[in-house]
């Protein structure tokens, strides 16, 4: 008898196409699109295709939106952007300008941060792993590293007593949302460690609490995470005001959701798929700490350390069609010349996609395969984005890309493009396109090995 396949449920995927100004077709209505007045062609001419483009204004303008979401009378607010997520340095300097504190979690951010301006006191060590030397500088500077672990616990001891003076320290607590929440961070708010953190950090001569930290996932979807934890923290900090530890700063983390939309298999069921805005988070979060001033000295200190939602949308990548197929078992594809090694997003969203096309006559979107350059079969951008039927050398932009792709972004098979910031008048290279050479520049041939005609 053949075997049965087992049963795979249906999938709807919603294909909405909206015409945005005169020749562009884009596939998702509600995503940022590229000011009209840059002409994509005349910059992938000018800074060669592909190659990212980081847009001022909008990056200021969520920014701004975020923070001011986030703000409420009595609670001093700060935006401590975390570098991880895209820690270009024109990327960090324009938040920056805007005011925004730097959230690292590696000693080579800190020194990013600390190179780019930001004052030791603006900045938020996270992390599971800081060396004693990263302590030292950043404890000896007075950034706020929050604790991570007994361990840890146990070397910022070590490093404030070699310090002689009482530093200023945070202490990260892990709480538990669901089954699959983040367990690898912070001292256990269910199994009491934190509470034990609290008891031996108000029993040493040098540590100064001044925050309790949660950061709970990234791309939450759910508001009632952030309650969660803003109860847990609050419920510490009177823990730690009876231990005679005067915690003032609420540090709720990042993990607030961009405009970008989930590929269906990690979308929460049931959910919408785009986002309704940051208004349910900051009612979760500014609600309960309103109510809780006192526990942390009358007017706390909230720190939020957003990612994505601060700079996903302000990107950009252009690149161009490079072949135009036809798959028996898909149906159409094209490839174009950037790929999964400078967007690994694309394998948890369906980034919106706009074609570029100049003929009027294009035929009708047809759901199409977009693959990258590489030469590899999992190289997907984009699968089923409704498009037209394309022609080689037809401009397409990518949104939704500023959070996490440069960042982890390598230098596979293909060297890394260029990053223009878009400015009001200008566009300006800040990071120039690599070269093959760049690629490979810290690597050495032994003399034994070289050959006469050897020009590496
Ligand atoms: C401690 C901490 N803060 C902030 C963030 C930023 O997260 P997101 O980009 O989801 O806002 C992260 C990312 O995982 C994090 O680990």
């Amino acid at each position: 008898m053949p075997e049965t396949p087992p049963y795979q449920p249906p999938q709807l995927t919603r294909l909405s196409v909206g015409r945005m100004g005169k020749h562009r077709v884009l596939d998702v209505l509600a995503a940022p699109t590229l000011d009209a007045r840059w002409d994509v062609a005349a910059l992938l001419e000018k800074f060669g295709s592909p190659v990212f483009l980081v847009v001022e204004d909008v990056l200021r303008d969520l920014y701004r939106g975020f923070r001011d979401t986030f703000t409420a009378p009595g609670i001093r607010t700060r935006v401590a952007y975390s570098y991880k997520t895209n820690y270009l340095p024109a990327v960090c300097a324009v938040l920056a300008d805007e005011g925004a504190w730097s959230e690292v979690v590696s000693g080579m951010e800190y020194a990013l941060a600390r190179a780019l301006g930001t004052p030791p006191a603006h900045i938020v060590f996270n992390g599971p792993y800081k060396t004693h030397a990263e302590l030292e500088t950043a404890m000896g500077e007075g950034a706020l590293v929050n604790i991570d672990g007994f361990d840890e616990l146990d070397a910022v001891e070590q490093v404030a007593r070699s310090l002689r003076r009482k530093v200023r320290i945070g202490v990260r607590v892990g709480v538990r949302h669901g089954a699959h929440g983040w367990t690898k961070f912070g001292f256990g708010y269910e199994a009491g460690d934190a509470r034990r953190a609290l008891q031996r950090i108000a029993r040493a001569r040098h540590l100064d609490l001044v925050a309790l930290h949660s950061h709970s996932g990234t791309f939450n979807r759910d508001p009632g995470i952030y309650a969660s934890s803003v109860k847990a923290i609050i419920e510490l900090a009177r823990l730690a005001r009876r231990l005679d530890l005067a915690p003032t700063i609420i540090d709720v983390g990042g993990g607030f959701p961009s405009s970008n939309r989930l590929k269906p298999a990690w979308d929460t069921p049931g959910r919408r798929a785009e986002t309704n805005g940051l208004a349910e988070y900051a009612d979760a979060v500014l609600t309960p700490v309103s109510r809780a001033k006192d526990v942390f000295g009358g007017t706390p200190t909230l720190i939020l350390e957003p990612g994505r939602a601060v700079v996903d949308a302000a990107a950009f990548l252009a690149s161009t069609v490079v072949a135009v197929k036809n798959e028996p078992s898909h149906g159409p594809a094209v490839v174009i010349d950037a790929g999964v090694n400078i967007l690994p997003t694309a394998y948890w969203y369906d980034h919106p996609v706009e074609a570029i096309v100049n003929d009027r006559t294009v035929g009708e979107p047809r759901p199409t395969r977009i693959y990258g350059p590489l030469c590899m079969q999992i190289d997907v951008v984009r699968d089923r984005a409704p498009l037209p039927p394309l022609k080689v050398g037809t401009p397409i932009v990518l949104s939704n890309v500023g959070a996490y792709c440069l960042s982890q972004s390598m230098q596979f098979i293909q060297p890394r493009p260029a990053v223009v910031l878009l400015g009001k008048e200008q566009a300006e290279v800040v990071r120039r396109r690599e070269t093959w050479r760049d690629v490979f520049a810290l690597d050495v041939v032994p003399d034994r090995l070289r050959r006469a005609a050897d020009a590496f």
